[in-house]
């Protein structure tokens, strides 16, 4: 339960939207720093149902909510209802936090800054690596930008064939890197794992509540690989579980969350957040839940 104490008429309203978004720990993360650092804030989420997206934009403006984290599946969808795109945001394609600077929505892409700064923190280096990247939405995108500079080679497999080819196929053109598109199925990761240095999982296979699920079957799995699960409800995902029980190196969602959901609080509010807290929150809440 979130404390209501501190709301008053003047509390300052910040959001994050998906759907689902009962998995989210945002709320948790962020109302973590904003009552350390004892400001006027409160941070909420909501499900939105897809339908109802135009709606939400406007119930963003109409409720002068100021700063909006966006989850799966709106990163992509609600470009097109924002009034400017940072610019690595709109290389990406995709974005997953708003600021509303009275009406003026501005959406930017700190998913992919989180995600590399949470390999990096970890020991972990993309530089010549051959990736397989699952999936092929928002969040794939985030990471195959700020990847590609660096890495040798990118094999997109997605349940849709043609999101991964479009994705592939822009790689290849903006970084002149080594990129394929596959239809996800039990033999394409098989095959594509084998020549993998590392796996990075960013769709929702394996979140709460389907949590003895995962992308690609344990067989796959093997000792030199790195394994990187972008979900981080459980913390401990079923991919998780099968690449350490594989020998492989891991690396869990909750860094990535941390370090966005801190680039995106320090831009809505202008004050620093304590990550370790806001890390400590997540994992007291995940271990009690
Ligand atoms: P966002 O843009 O917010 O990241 P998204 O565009 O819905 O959200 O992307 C989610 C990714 O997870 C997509 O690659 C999606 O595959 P599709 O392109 O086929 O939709 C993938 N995904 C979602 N649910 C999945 C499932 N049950 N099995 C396999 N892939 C799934």
């Amino acid at each position: 339960m979130i404390e209501n104490d501190f709301v008053t008429a003047h509390t300052t309203v910040l959001c994050i939207i998906g759907y689902p978004i009962e998995h989210s720990m945002s709320p948790i993360m962020h109302n973590a720093a904003i009552r350390e650092l004892n400001l006027d804030y409160i941070y909420l989420a909501f499900n939105i149902f897809p339908a109802n997206l135009n709606l939400a934009v406007k119930g963003i403006k109409a409720f002068n909510i100021i700063g909006i984290n966006v989850t799966i599946p709106f990163k992509q969808k609600i470009m097109k209802y924002l009034d400017e795109i940072d610019p690595i945001a709109k290389k990406i394609g995709a974005i997953n936090a708003i600021k509303n600077d009275k009406g003026y929505l501005t959406g930017k892409n700190i998913d992919a800054e989180g995600a590399m700064k949470a390999l990096l923190n970890a020991g972990y280096t993309v530089s010549g690596k051959n990736i397989l990247l699952l999936g092929a939405g928002g969040a794939a995108r985030a990471l195959a930008y700020i990847m590609a500079e660096d890495v040798h080679k990118i094999v997109f497999v997605n349940r849709t064939e043609k999101r991964a080819l479009k994705l592939s196929n822009q790689i290849k053109k903006y970084f002149g890197i080594n990129a394929e598109a596959k239809k996800m199925s039990k033999n394409v990761l098989k095959d594509e794992s084998k020549k993998a240095d590392i796996i990075i999982n960013t769709t929702p296979v394996g979140m709460y509540p389907n949590v003895d699920k995962s992308p690609i079957p344990a067989e796959c799995l093997h000792e030199d690989l790195i394994v990187y699960d972008i979900v981080y409800n459980p913390l401990k995902t079923k991919l998780i579980t099968d690449a350490t029980q594989k020998g492989c190196k891991t690396l869990g969602g909750l860094d990535m969350l941390v370090n966005q959901g801190a680039l995106a609080f320090e831009w809505w509010t202008n004050k620093k957040p304590d990550t370790s807290l806001m890390k400590k929150k997540i994992i007291e809440f995940l271990g009690k839940s």
